[in-house]
């Protein structure tokens, strides 16, 4: 080829390859660029993570925080949650819905990490209309959450039935069979609803597989599927309303200048991964969950604070390493109060356990604590902190993985001086006793992390919100 012909044909490609680039350049300026630009900074999100084994106080600290954010997001778990706020004399038990329903004005989502009976949705959402809260347009369900059939409880009660002693002792709400089916890719989700004659073939398909194994593993038979879909079905008119694409809805909400608060489920030791499995739920707890189950990019979630008690419970089998018994367990029981919000099982007590927050810790990359029911020790003269265990004949400060190790932790203890006054309802640090203060100011130093809330009752207004502790952006 002659070297002109050469020359033409270089021309062309660079012609060729200005154009495209003007056209890549156009695209990424007009088109790509505002879908990936960053959202408003000024407006910080929040996640609230539990830092134990779930009940921490988290449906309190949700709802003090609500005021500054738009958007709260549930994304992970299902009617397992219990969320306890009290507004006056007046108690909600919140389960599925965001604790943000009980303020006006604010938009609740209940994301794809979820999973939903919708039998249990309306029924909540009418106890709540008894009390005067209407669920209405503020509502927002993702499609793709996935809804527990009554196969799920029926599954779930035979499945624990069949472990005897190994039972996980859970809340047989049907969450973690559903999370089988989500994993084995034979789900069905609350999108499906809109076409009811799809929805009736998966539940068909489903029924069928599970025939085969329920009567010969748990000795009872399933129903006929058109029994469990037409459970579902009557409730498809109320439900349909809610359903929303809510990855779209959160990134233009954000684009626009909304802020998010997510609320997390149960407790990082309950977490799938990272919890003391098997004794655990079947969803990612911790922060990283609330990327995957609302459908948001994790750097938007700017801040993190870790919700646990001054001590420690547990519902459910499961280790639990400084769990007491006798009358000092019974004692923190009555004056906490500490019986199931959805099951009304009395939880196990013990006292607070470092190894395990400073776990929840790592886990989430908490910028800040809040500390609950600091008012509950208030009877005790001391008070016993559990900095590291002893496993065979060594002293270990990690949280073991292993299941097996954890069950043969044994605490080792630190004692502080009980303050043995009255604290409920005080709302400044310097209020409290100085043995109150010790006890936190300590904490801190062990954890090497802020307690930016300390909570001092159920109640709104009985809570101490600390300067310079990690959530200065989200209190007035
Ligand atoms: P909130 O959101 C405390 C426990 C159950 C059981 C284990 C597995 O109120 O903190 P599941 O039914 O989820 O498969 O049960 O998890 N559990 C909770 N414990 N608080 C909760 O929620 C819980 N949700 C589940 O007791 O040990
Ligand atoms: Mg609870």
């Amino acid at each position: 080829m002659g070297s002109r012909a050469v020359r033409f044909i270089y021309a062309v490609l660079i012609n060729v390859g200005d154009f495209q680039l003007k056209v890549a350049t156009y695209w990424s300026l007009t088109v790509v660029a505002p879908i990936i630009s960053k959202p408003d900074q000024s407006k910080l999100n929040l996640c609230v993570v539990g830092a134990q084994w779930g009940d921490e106080g988290k449906g309190k600290i949700v709802d003090l925080l609500t005021p500054p954010f738009d958007i709260v997001v549930r994304y992970q778990g299902g009617h397992n949650a219990g969320h306890t706020v009290r507004i006056g004399n007046q108690k909600y038990i919140l389960h599925l819905l965001p604790s943000a329903v009980l303020h006006k004005g604010k938009t609740c989502v209940i994301g794809n990490g979820v999973v939903i009976d919708p039998r249990a949705l309306l029924k909540e959402i009418d106890d709540l209309k008894q009390l005067d809260v209407t669920v209405g347009s503020n509502l927002h369900i993702s499609s793709s959450a996935h809804l527990i059939l009554s196969y799920h409880g029926e599954w779930e009660q035979g499945s624990e039935a069949l472990r005897g002693d190994r039972k996980i002792g859970t809340t047989c709400r049907g969450i973690g069979p559903c999370y089988e089916d989500k994993y084995g890719r034979r789900g069905i989700r609350i999108g499906d609803l809109l076409n009811p004659e799809f929805f009736r073939r998966l539940v068909a398909e489903n029924v069928a597989e599970k025939s085969k194994f329920f009567p010969s593993l748990y000795h009872f038979e399933a129903r006929a599927p058109e029994a469990y879909a037409e459970e579902i079905l009557s409730c498809a008119e109320r439900v349909i309303p809610f359903i929303t694409n809510v990855p779209e809805l959160l990134a233009e909400r954000m684009r626009n200048g909304s802020s998010i608060l997510f609320e997390g489920a149960q407790g990082s030791l309950l977490d799938i991964d990272h919890g003391t499995y098997p004794y655990v739920t079947s969803s990612n707890c911790v922060a990283g969950g609330a990327a995957t189950g609302a459908g948001v990019p994790p750097h938007v979630l700017h801040r993190i604070l870790g919700v646990t008690k001054a001590y420690c419970t547990r519902v459910g089998q499961g280790p639990f390493p400084t769990a007491l018994s006798g009358a000092i367990e019974e004692d923190i029981r009555q004056r906490g109060q500490e019986f199931g919000a959805s099951t009304g099982r009395p939880r196990r007590c013990g006292w607070i356990d470092l190894p395990a927050l400073h776990h929840a810790a790592i886990l989430n990359g908490f910028h800040s604590l809040a500390l609950m029911k600091l008012d509950i020790l208030s009877y005790f003269d001391e008070i016993q902190v559990c900095t590291g265990y002893r496993y065979k004949n060594s002293i270990i400060k990690e949280f073991p993985s292993e299941v097996w190790k954890l069950e043969e932790c044994r605490p080792v203890y630190v004692t502080r001086k009980g303050w043995k006054t009255q604290i409920g309802g005080f709302r400044s640090f310097e209020e409290l006793p100085i043995q109150a203060r010790e006890f936190v100011l300590r904490l801190e130093d062990d954890l090497q992390l802020p307690f930016g809330i300390i909570s001092t009752g159920s109640e709104r207004h009985e809570t101490i919100f600390c300067k310079g502790k990690g959530i200065d952006e989200f209190i007035s």
